[in-house]
């Protein structure tokens, strides 16, 4: 039995005082899943500190595929180790869509993550169009490949993987579980082809207008194993309700 996760994407918001009553909010009170924030890198600190002791982990919304060096704005996976990092999500759409990254660099910073023990939440998805044209799996696969590609099966055994549709994150239009768990299903069955043990410990998230009224019908598909969550992930109570899930 795989544990839920439950990872909050802050994305580019908060303030230190917002930020200290919503990680007030979230470590008072348990969660069945285990929980993490990903936090913006200014705040990266304020989060080590005040979850220092808690069981809600954290980490970054993204990382450099650099090691180090002439790469001015960029974040190196060597400096958020060296305060205990737990996490960086990798790859996420607004990634991807505002920034170019390609799957290629998606999975170089997948690797650079893991060499500094951080967790890659690899993140994947189509966009409506593609759904609409019955691309959806030959393009979350074409992107999982590359960092199958890429990595070593122990490496691979420490990523998670997030679905997340393009068309439904932040738009309030969520996939139905039906929906999800087909593409987690298809996901996990290109990761057993690589390592059937990887593929049946690896946690492999669901988001995209994730609330408390869906997350438990999603959450009780067996692929999905938790949820990458945005918007709800800003009110402690909503947090903690989809962690309860
Ligand atoms: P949302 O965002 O929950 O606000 O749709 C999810 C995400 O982008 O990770």
């Amino acid at each position: 039995m795989r544990q839920k996760l439950v990872i909050g994407n802050w994305k580019m918001h908060g303030s230190l005082a917002a930020n200290a009553a919503l990680l007030e909010g979230i470590k008072a009170a348990p969660a069945r899943a285990k929980l993490a924030v990903c936090a913006p890198f200014p705040y990266l600190a304020q989060c080590q500190t005040l979850l220092s002791g808690s069981q809600v982990a954290w980490g970054a919304q993204d990382v450099s595929s650099e090691a180090r060096g002439a790469f001015t704005g960029e974040v190196a996976a060597s400096m958020l180790g060296e305060f205990g990092c737990g996490y960086a999500l990798v790859g996420h759409s607004e990634r991807r869509t505002y920034h170019g990254e390609t799957d290629a660099v998606v999975a170089a910073k997948a690797l650079r993550a893991l060499e500094f023990d951080i967790v890659p939440v690899v993140c994947v998805g189509e966009t409506l169009a593609e759904r609409e044209a019955g691309q959806t799996e030959a393009v979350v696969g074409r992107q999982l490949q590359a960092v199958l590609d890429a990595l070593s099966i122990e490496q691979l055994g420490r990523i998670v993987l997030a679905y997340e549709p393009v068309w439904a994150i932040g738009t309030g239009k969520t996939a139905t579980s039906a929906q999800a768990q087909e593409v987690h299903a298809a996901l996990r069955a290109r990761v057993t082809a690589k390592d059937a043990g990887v593929a049946a410990r690896m946690a492999i998230l669901y988001g995209g207008s994730v609330k408390p009224d869906n997350a438990a019908e999603l959450f009780s598909m067996s692929d999905i194993d938790g949820g990458l969550i945005g918007g709800a992930s800003l009110k402690a109570d909503d947090f903690l309700a989809i962690g309860n899930a």
